[in-house]
């Protein structure tokens, strides 16, 4: 017979198992290769599969080289880019740059990425931290998108 206790212990099983909806190893890999993929030679469909809509990236390291640029200043700790449609228009007309994966570290929805890229002369490196949230269930390589990416990297050019 179906008890008060037995329908709250069916609701405490669900709630239960619906947060322990995690990052696995498979995710975590696949999202950090994925992201590296998008700046090494960027395609709509990638961005799609591993980018939300409304994806926003932070990195002082980039705003300040902007910036030194002098055409048009961004805030220093403001967004990188103001919009995924701003980040997509740069990444698809920049030459590729090589990117390679050196560490991945994950948490339930957060990724931790340790990088190279191999640039001539002086290679590159950084730390790239991901918030993650769940996205479509089935169709996509990974069960999460990447909703925010706060990047630091060494700028010796
Ligand atoms: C990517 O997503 C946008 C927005 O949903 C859609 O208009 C576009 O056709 C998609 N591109 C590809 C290649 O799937």
């Amino acid at each position: 017979m179906l008890t008060p206790w037995k329908v709250l212990a069916v609701l405490i099983t669900i709630a239960t198992s619906a947060r322990a909806v995690c990052l696995t190893n498979h995710d975590a890999n696949t999202l950090a290769t994925n992201f590296g993929k998008l700046i090494s030679a960027y395609s709509e469909k990638l961005a799609n599969q591993t980018l939300t809509c409304d994806f926003l990236d932070y990195s002082e390291s980039v705003n300040s080289i902007i910036d030194g640029g002098g055409n048009s200043p961004v805030a220093l700790l403001g967004p990188t880019f103001a919009s995924r449609a701003d980040y997509e228009a740069l990444s698809s007309q920049q030459p590729s740059v090589p990117f390679q994966v050196k560490n991945v570290w994950f948490n339930c929805n957060s990724i931790t990425v340790r990088w190279l890229s191999a640039q001539s002369p002086n290679p590159v490196v950084g730390i790239t931290v991901f918030e993650t949230v769940l996205g479509p269930l089935i169709g996509n390589p990974s069960k999460f998108l990447i909703k925010k990416a706060w990047s630091e990297c060494d700028s010796v050019v």
